[in-house]
């Protein structure tokens, strides 16, 4: 048989519930906050991407899935949202009603990583933005929401590390400082930050090599060079979260992978989930938009991991909970029609109830052994003789007790009885 992909998994029947569990929760939350979901292509022009992400940095160099399509024009898998997500806001003016416009996005994004415990090639994000406004409340909203998001899928143990990486008028001196304090220890970076110190130097504090990580934990830190508006923000973003009681960790080392950010940025990080910990990450990014060629628009948002949500609380998890018994399997035996099953099982399932039928002509007890696998809290048995008047069996599958009830009340009493925990 043809294989799938390594890094690009399936998601199984079994795992699906999760998932939309996840989700749900999700939307829920983002609801109460006010965004609303955008869905955009997942491929867009590779332009949009290379200039949204920024040339220098891995994502773009080295972790693209970029081919040419027929009509000779350069398209990319979103690696990301937030690129795409802004083009769609300014390609459909979505600013004209709102000066704050907040939108959600859920699903596949797409990274040529090394595939490992924690890192895919196809993994899920659910991303958010704020789109528009400049002001440190923005900023102090999103982490919060962001907060109560892992809060209610019931995550415990992340922490919240925070930074402020400066913007166009005090990052260029901050990038001087760092890379005449890179130039004397030159020797000491791997090969690929000695790429990095020529193209995109502040890549180099991202490093995991150790000898980088020392290299970098000597290193001037963003912090000491903020302009005073910088400064400003971020002790504005910081007494918010400290009034709304977040509780978080300033990384004066917190530069992240992607060139859009300013100012404010931030992650969480999950410490039990191993080298791939961080569940989710964002910032600010003040001039994405005018980076694309649109007018300025100061937003901030993030991305969440889905993946590792689900492999943190599944490593989090007690024993797992046994499925309640719910919904009525529809039984035949005697050469009764499958007809008038399937007919029965149709009013049931308008009457809301899970139900089933045999469509592949087992016996009774082979009906019974499907009907208890498939976790169903009754059985209704119709056979030739008992619908002769008018009634049909029905099987209590938690306890086997059987009663002949009339086969024209069947629907109405199953539909009020309710469902049943049996391990
Ligand atoms: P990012 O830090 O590249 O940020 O990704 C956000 C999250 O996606 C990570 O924290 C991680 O949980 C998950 N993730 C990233 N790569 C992989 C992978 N290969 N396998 C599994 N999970 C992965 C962004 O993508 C920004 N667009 C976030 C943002 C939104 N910033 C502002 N707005």
């Amino acid at each position: 048989m043809i294989k799938g992909i390594r890094g690009v998994p399936d998601i199984l029947p079994d795992e699906t519930g999760k998932w939309q569990a996840l989700e749900a929760v999700a939307r829920d939350v983002l609801d109460r906050y006010g965004y609303a979901e955008i869905r955009t292509p997942i491929f867009e022009r590779t332009e949009l991407f290379v200039r949204g992400i920024g040339e220098g940095t891995d994502i773009v160099e080295k972790e693209m899935y970029t081919f040419e399509d027929r009509g000779g024009e350069s398209l990319t898998l979103r690696p990301e949202a937030t690129a795409s997500l802004m083009r769609a806001y300014g390609e459909h003016n979505l600013g004209a009603k709102s000066s704050l416009v907040k939108l959600y996005l859920i699903g596949p994004m797409f990274r040529h990583e090394r595939p490992q415990s924690g890192r895919f090639r196809q993994f899920h994000q659910i991303d958010v933005e704020a789109i528009g406004s400049p002001g440190p409340a923005v900023d102090a909203e999103v982490v919060v929401l962001l907060h109560h998001l892992l809060e209610a899928w019931g995550l415990g143990g992340v922490t919240l590390r925070i930074n402020s990486i400066g913007d166009r008028t005090c990052r260029p001196a901050y990038r001087e400082a760092f890379v005449a304090y890179l130039g004397g220890r030159r020797e000491g970076l791997c090969a690929d930050c000695h790429v990095r110190l020529a193209k995109n130097p502040l890549r180099v504090l991202d490093c995991k090599q150790p000898g980088c990580r020392e290299i970098a934990a000597g290193a001037p830190t963003i912090p000491q060079y903020l302009c005073e508006a910088c400064r400003d923000h971020f002790a504005a973003v910081r007494g918010l979260l400290d009034g709304l009681k977040i509780g978080y960790e300033v990384d004066e080392r917190l530069v992240r992978g992607l060139d859009y950010y300013t100012r404010t940025t931030f992650e969480f990080l999950n410490p039990a989930l191993g080298a791939q910990n961080a569940v989710a990450g964002g910032g600010r990014y003040d001039g994405l938009v005018e980076e694309l060629g649109g007018p300025p628009t100061p937003s901030i948002g993030f991305a969440i991991g889905e993946e590792r949500i689900l492999t943190s609380l599944l490593a989090q998890a007690g024993p797992s909970e046994t499925p309640l018994l719910t919904g009525v399997y529809v039984a035949t035996v005697g050469g009764v029609d499958a007809g008038q099953a399937m007919a029965l099982a149709q009013t049931l399932r308008r009457r809301g109830l899970r139900s089933a039928v045999d469509l592949e002509g087992r016996s009774l007890k082979g009906q019974m052994r499907q009907a208890n696998k498939d976790r169903f809290r009754y059985s209704l048995i119709l056979g030739t003789e008992e619908l002769n008047r008018g009634q049909v069996t029905l099987k209590d599958m938690a306890d086997g007790s059987q009663q002949e009830i009339p086969l024209a009340e069947a629907a109405d009493r199953l539909a009020c009885m309710p469902p049943r925990e049996v391990v």
